[in-house]
């Protein structure tokens, strides 16, 4: 059986794939002790349907607001009295999500092969620089880009388009890395090979 070429670039979704978007469920569990998982889950599904109501409606808001909101959603909802300190301290975690562990030496083995690599996601792009670098990822990722330069969120094929526009390369030589399922098949309806 034919072996598929190697990929010539490699995209990576950004919360949930490179950084870990249930780490404030620590910060969520100090403060509502037995629901921190609990918010912290509903939090993330509201968030990402959030991005699918304004995309669909034409009504774009930043992935930052659109984050707040759902917070104050999912509060709302478990009945959990979100003051705003503490609202202030989840955004802040948020802000400076931890990446997960094996990432750094993924993207120093592709660097080091010559492959370039990218963040393509939701985020807008002050989320992503300070995210980017409290991570320490500044010198290993060639792109960060944003949807917000079109401001239509995953999984409309234009978000994804912006990858090969960066990339100068066709959809099917770049790589996308997602942990996302919707977003993995998102981009591979759109054309880019995804695992
Ligand atoms: C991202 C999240 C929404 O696009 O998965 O980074």
């Amino acid at each position: 059986m034919e072996q598929p070429s190697a990929p010539r670039a490699v995209l990576f979704d950004a919360y949930g794939t490179l950084f870990d978007v249930y780490s404030v469920g620590l910060t969520a569990e100090q403060l509502f002790p037995g629901a921190g998982d609990k918010l912290a889950k509903l939090w993330r599904d509201k968030q990402i349907d959030y991005t699918r109501l304004v995309s669909m409606s034409g009504r774009y808001q930043p992935f930052w607001d659109l984050t707040k909101a759902a917070l104050q959603a999912s509060a709302e909802s478990l009945g959990l009295p979100l003051s705003t300190e503490a609202q202030a301290q989840l955004m802040n975690q948020y802000r400076h999500l931890s990446a997960f562990p094996e990432n750094r030496a993924v993207l120093q083995a592709l660097k080091t092969a010559g492959v370039p690599t990218g963040i393509l996601s939701n985020g807008d792009p002050d989320m992503l620089s300070i995210a980017v670098r409290s991570a320490g990822f500044t010198d290993l990722l060639a792109h960060v880009l944003s949807v917000h330069e079109i401001k239509r969120f995953k999984t409309d094929p234009m978000a994804y388009q912006i990858g090969v526009n960066a990339l100068n390369l066709p959809a099917r030589d770049i790589l996308f890395v997602s942990s996302n399922g919707w977003d993995a098949i998102g981009a591979t309806w759109f054309g880019f090979t995804t695992m």
